[in-house]
C-alpha cells in the first residue's frame, strides 16, 4: 500500500529525535520516499565549525543515492519550530539533481501542506550527462 503524506510526516517526525543540533536548538527531521517504495530518512547535523553543518534534506537524499536509490516521490520536512520548514536553496538544488518535480510535504502546526519542486525551485543547475 502506498505510504500517506501523513505517515510520511510522522517517520520525520521520529527521525527528528535524531537530529543533532546543539548550537541552534532547531531540530530538523526528513523522510524521502522513493519509487520503490523505501523510506530513507534525515536529520541536521551540525558542527562546532558552523560551516560543515549538514540539512536534514541531504541527509536522506545522500543516504538514499548511496543505497543505491535516484528515484523520489516524495520528501517530508518537519521541524521543531513546529511551524512549515521549506527546504534551504542548496538543498533545492541537491533535489533538482534527481527530480525537478519532487513533491514535498511539510507541515503547519500540525496541518499537512503540501507543494513541489517545480514550484520552489524552477530553472536549477544541470549539466548535460
Ligand atoms: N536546516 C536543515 O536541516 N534544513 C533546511 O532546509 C534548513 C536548515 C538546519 C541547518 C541547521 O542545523 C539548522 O537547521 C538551523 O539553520
Amino acid at each position: 500500500m502506498a505510504i500517506s503524506d501523513r505517515e510520511l510526516i510522522d517517520i520525520a517526525k521520529k527521525a527528528m529525535e535524531n537530529a543533532y543540533a546543539p548550537y541552534s536548538n532547531f531540530r530538523v527531521g526528513a523522510a524521502l520516499l522513493t519509487k520503490s517504495g523505501k523510506v530513507f530518512t534525515g536529520v541536521n547535523v551540525e558542527n562546532s565549525s558552523y560551516g560543515l553543518t549538514m540539512c536534514a534534506e541531504r541527509v536522506a537524499v545522500f543516504k538514499a543515492v548511496s543505497e543505491g536509490e535516484r528515484d523520489f516521490i516524495k520528501i517530508a520536512i518537519v521541524s521543531s519550530g513546529g511551524e512549515k520548514t521549506y527546504p534551504c536553496g542548496a538543498c533545492r538544488q541537491v533535489l533538482y539533481e534527481f527530480s525537478d518535480s519532487i513533491e514535498i510535504i511539510l507541515e503547519d502546526r500540525g496541518k499537512i501542506f503540501k507543494t513541489d519542486l517545480k514550484k520552489l525551485f524552477p530553472e536549477g543547475f544541470r549539466l548535460k550527462k
